[in-house]
């Protein structure tokens, strides 16, 4: 397949549309490679990839003259223009591609000069004569003087206002004359300017990764329904896009004065905050830039977020960071956690807001190998989306401790049952290793109970095992709990975080210990008339050790970042 991409942004190769052009070649050429040989991404890049041949024509380098308007390609030279710049050799590439594929900004709701002129410049591509165009599009044509059938178009544009609906209308109508209405295919999208800020990068590599998709199904015969709509999704709202978009420019709304960059940096940041997290009660982020001696606050509220430069309110929490730190957080960087455990910055005051980030200034958008995976995936469903829960692993424990003390056999049977039946919840949850050993475990403390062992030793056994469980489950990347907990921090996200890591470390090593203890006394109390309550005894203080989670999970990494 041979293909012409046209870059008509006078930034060449530096154009946000071009970024979007490279997806979708990339696309397609790992369709091509996939269909050829089942090869998958790694031949990407390659220019010639199971036959495709591309061919990128840079109209900013190229110096095409504007038509003189003479006619000389029509009756002194059929066919040739009287210019001698480039246009002779683009319209040689014309005729040899098999796509073209038309990449450019909007300018002023159309196309930019530069790609105008080369427009222009392919009267030479048809005959003189008037003709009626069987596709009624506007009245009158010329008939082509090359045959160009079977080729096909491809129109990538960005533009810079939020959505590219309604601000087309002039490019559709022209490429409706040039190629035919409905005869080519089109990526149209708004907050164009986005593509180069590395902050919104998550955003913008997703948009990206659903192009990519949509290059793939162009090469299998067209870009599917569910592609072209998430393709058609704004990258942000609207409201958030244009105060985005409004402090980009470092110049402040009222005044028309330049500002600090810091404080640009900060518009930015809070013209990320999703107003939907706004629980009725303003929050204030303190945001004091070490390096540089700024601080500047952010109210979070219920219309959305304003910036203080002073009248400052009391703060909720404050976060005091070298710019340059945060600025790396934000670009992707390093991640913010981790520069948090790296002591690179400190938080004071409520911590939660932290824990909380993604709620407040929300990561827009999905990763891009998530967004194309569910793009691969047909119908386009994410069926990834279930969490752990740790009642699995701990309901057959319970079980047996509770009924094995009042009746071995009846309590084993019911071990057995608990260890049968809980896995049922696995079509609704995610199992862990930890479900998974539980069952192996008390199952076969149940049989050792059923078989004749004493049941004193097999109980008090029972929790010396569960806590090993616990202590051993330290040594390994992902201690215990934070295999359950991640479900309230954003999910397998936060197994990436060294601080919730570590919290949960501490807590499962807690929790282990407590019950490597637990054999002592549920021995003795085994071999007392109250045998039989060794269940209920030993509950009393897991519930102590519960408040004491619910408090250090808070406590310590705020600790920890406030230095
Ligand atoms: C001269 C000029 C005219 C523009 N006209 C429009 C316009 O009419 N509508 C719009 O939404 N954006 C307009 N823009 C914004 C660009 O389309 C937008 O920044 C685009 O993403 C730039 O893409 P590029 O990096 O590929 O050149 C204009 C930009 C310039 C410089």
């Amino acid at each position: 397949m041979n293909i012409l991409v046209i870059n008509g942004s006078p930034k060449g190769r530096a154009s946000n549309t071009y970024r979007l052009t490279q997806a979708f070649l990339e696309g397609i050429k790992q369709a091509l490679s996939e269909d050829a040989d089942g090869k998958g991404k790694e031949d990407v890049g390659r220019e010639n990839v199971s036959g495709v041949h591309v061919e990128e024509l840079m109209v900013n380098r190229m110096e095409i003259q504007p038509c003189l308007g003479c006619f000389s390609c029509w009756n002194k030279t059929p066919g040739k223009c009287c210019i001698e710049d480039g246009m002779e050799e683009v319209i040689q590439k014309l005729l040899w591609a098999d796509v073209t594929i038309w990449s450019f900004p909007l300018y002023y709701y159309t196309v930019p000069g530069g790609l105008k002129n080369m427009i222009d410049r392919q009267l030479p591509m048809c005959l003189p004569f008037m003709a009626e165009r069987e596709d009624h599009v506007g009245n009158g044509s010329h008939p082509a003087r090359y045959d160009m059938s079977g080729k096909k178009n491809v129109v990538i544009s960005t533009c810079g206002f939020y959505t590219a609906e309604g601000n087309y209308d002039g490019v559709r109508s022209l490429f409706d004359h040039m190629c035919g209405r409905n005869s080519y295919t089109t990526i149209f999208c708004g907050q164009g300017e986005l593509f180069r800020v590395p902050e919104v990068a998550k955003r913008t590599d997703e948009y990206l990764a659903y192009v990519r998709s949509a290059g793939r199904e162009f090469a299998r015969g067209g870009i599917s329904g569910s592609t072209g709509k998430a393709l058609e999704e704004l990258l942000y709202p609207k409201e958030v896009f244009e105060s985005m978009a409004d402090a980009s420019w470092g110049i402040d709304k009222e005044s028309g004065e330049k500002e600090t960059d810091t404080l640009t940096f900060t518009r930015q940041m809070a013209a990320l905050y999703r107003k939907e997290s706004y629980e009725g009660k303003e929050l204030v982020v303190e945001m004091f830039y070490t390096d540089l001696d700024e601080c500047y606050q952010i109210v979070l509220g219920k219309e959305g977020s304003r910036v203080l430069k002073d009248g400052f309110k009391e703060a909720t929490t404050r976060i005091e960071t070298p710019v340059t730190v945060w600025k790396s957080i934000a670009a992707g960087e390093i991640r913010g956690d981790e520069a948090l455990m790296r002591h690179l910055y400190k938080v004071k005051g409520d911590f939660s807001l932290m824990i909380n980030w993604d709620k407040y200034f929300g990561s827009y958008g999905r990763s891009a190998d998530e967004a194309e995976e569910i793009q691969r995936a047909e119908g386009g469903k994410d069926g990834n989306g279930k969490g752990t829960n740790m009642n699995i692993m701990l309901i057959p424990w319970i079980v047996f401790w509770v009924a094995v003390p009042i009746n071995g056999y009846a309590g084993s049977l019911a071990g057995i049952g608990a260890c049968v039946l809980v896995p049922l919840l696995f079509y609704q949850y995610k199992k862990t290793f930890y479900d998974i050993l539980t069952g192996v475990l008390v199952t076969g403390l149940s049989v050792a109970v059923l078989v004749g062992a004493p049941e004193r030793i097999v109980l008090s056994l029972s929790y010396f095992v569960f806590g090993v469980m616990w202590a051993v489950s330290c040594l390994r990347k992902i201690p215990l709990t934070a295999c359950y907990s991640m479900n309230n921090y954003g999910g397998e996200d936060a197994l990436r975080n060294p601080l919730f890591v570590k919290t949960n470390r501490i807590l499962t090593l807690l929790w282990g210990i407590l019950y490597l203890l637990t054999p002592i006394w549920t021995y003795f109390l085994m071999g007392t008339g109250i045998g039989g309550f060794t269940g209920a005894v030993n509950s009393v203080l897991p519930v102590f050790m519960g408040i004491f989670t619910v408090w250090f999970q808070k406590w310590y990494p705020a600790k920890v970042a406030g230095g």
